[in-house]
């Protein structure tokens, strides 16, 4: 199979999820529901992914006309957590309109895939690819948020693992040296704009913890009165504390006399071993409450992909690529995993879990490297967030696609976000 056919493939593949997610996951009651009020409704993605398609593929990069100028229109953007305000539910064109849109969308790009593509068009497709793929992640917690009700478990997914006791707290001392941020042109099949150009780092020696923090670490915490103390947040994140009543993890339900977690179609005891899923700001003030500190990208790659004696590994494993004993990611879950899990994916310095099984917060607000250059097919896809207002997330969570999963992908939110697959772990202040 050559490069075009592989991606062809992936295309088809994508697509295939994508339509299994509108179709059989969500139910057709679901399809106006906006579960989380920064993002916009799942009909607005349905119609974002077919449209983008349009915009990207077929009209920016290979000069073809549109299909729908309103529908290339409505559905041009809508990540954007600050602005993602606005359109009414009841302004939405009916399902059977998006419905015969897409299919028009997919048999425009369906039409170049079987032909021989011009160079740029392999760059534009992959960069449909990926969104695409960014976007499936970002479907599953938005539905993660939705009631059971309205919401099918497909078959061939393994239940929830909850596992047993958590392995007990340990750390161990990184040497100082460099890190490598970022990737060189030609060195990466695909990057987005933000992972170049390369940016080399010295890191002073630091400890950092070998599992992420668990569920029920985090509860010694919430038993603390962790969220009541205003001395352990920063002041805006004590504001969202205060103005939101976080009193707990977004994924977490009291009933009664003890602590559930909701996972994504079944709701199951606290598993302990989890790794906890919270916000920047959260895992920001429990990293103080343990006298310690969130690491920051820098850190986190010389944890992930630095080794004692030699140049830097692609994966805290090694070269090999990313498989599924790596680590949990690549949707063969639904949900995490007890850390420790995959003693075969530590890196060299016997750190575990860093790549899969949920996205890690750094404490590194997101920018561009030095000589950032926005790319062209997608202009305001980082730059729009290079605010300070953002902080740079690594790794990969459960609902992570494969070829998201390398060393310089770099995610981001704002850290008052408590719905992501998101989970951290500290190092020495
Ligand atoms: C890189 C995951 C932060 O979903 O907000 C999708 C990806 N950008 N469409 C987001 C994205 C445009 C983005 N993240
Ligand atoms: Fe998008």
């Amino acid at each position: 199979m050559g490069p075009g056919a592989a991606l062809a493939a992936r295309w088809k593949r994508n697509r295939e999820w994508t339509r299994r997610f509108f179709h059989e996951i969500l139910t057709p009651q679901a399809w106006l529901e906006r579960p989380i009020d920064l993002r916009h409704p799942f009909v607005f993605y349905e119609g974002h992914l077919a449209a983008f398609a349009v915009n990207t593929f077929l009209r920016r990069a290979l000069g073809k006309p549109g299909i729908d100028p309103g529908m290339e229109t409505l559905f041009e953007r809508g990540i954007d957590p600050l602005d993602a305000s606005g359109v009414r539910s009841s302004s939405w064109p009916e399902r059977d309109r998006i419905g015969a849109y897409i299919r028009a969308a997919d048999e425009g790009v369906a039409a170049i895939l079987e032909s021989r593509m011009p160079a740029k068009a392999v760059k534009a497709l992959l960069v449909i690819l990926e969104h695409e793929e960014m976007h499936q992640e970002t479907l599953l917690y938005m539905l993660h948020r939705l009631a059971y009700a309205l919401k099918r478990e497909p078959l061939g997914v393994p239940p929830p693992d909850a596992g047993g006791r958590p392995p007990s707290r340990e750390a161990v001392r990184i040497p100082a040296g460099r890190a490598t941020l970022g990737a060189g042109a030609g060195e990466v099949a695909f990057g987005w704009d933000n992972e170049f150009p390369k940016r080399t780092m010295d890191v002073a020696t630091f400890e950092m913890d070998v599992y992420p923090v668990t569920n029920a670490s985090w509860l010694d915490f919430v038993d603390a009165g962790g969220y009541r103390d205003a001395d352990l947040w920063t002041e805006d994140g004590f504001r969202w504390v205060t103005r939101e009543r976080v009193e707990r993890p977004a994924f977490w339900t009291w009933h009664g006399d003890r602590w559930f977690w909701r996972a994504q179609f079944h709701e199951i005891p606290l598993p302990p071993a989890w790794p906890v899923f919270v916000s920047h700001a959260e895992a920001s003030a429990y990293a103080r409450w343990r006298g310690r500190r969130l690491p920051s990208e820098a850190e986190y790659h010389r944890a992930a992909f630095g080794r004692p004696a030699s140049r830097e590994a692609a994966f805290p494993w090694g070269d090999e690529g990313a498989g599924t004993a790596s680590g949990n990611f690549g949707l063969g879950h639904w949900d995490p995993l007890p850390v420790g899990r995959f003693p075969a994916g530590a890196s060299a310095w016997g750190i575990e879990d860093l790549v899969g099984n949920g996205w890690e917060w750094t404490s590194t607000p997101f920018a561009g490297f030095p000589g950032f250059r926005p790319m062209p097919l997608y202009p305001g896809y980082s730059a729009d967030f290079f605010d300070g207002r953002h902080f740079v997330l690594k790794g990969a969570s459960p609902a992570t696609a494969t070829p998201l999963v390398r060393r310089s992908f770099r995610n981001w939110f704002q850290p008052h976000y408590p719905f992501v697959y998101a989970k951290f772990r500290t190092v020495d202040a």
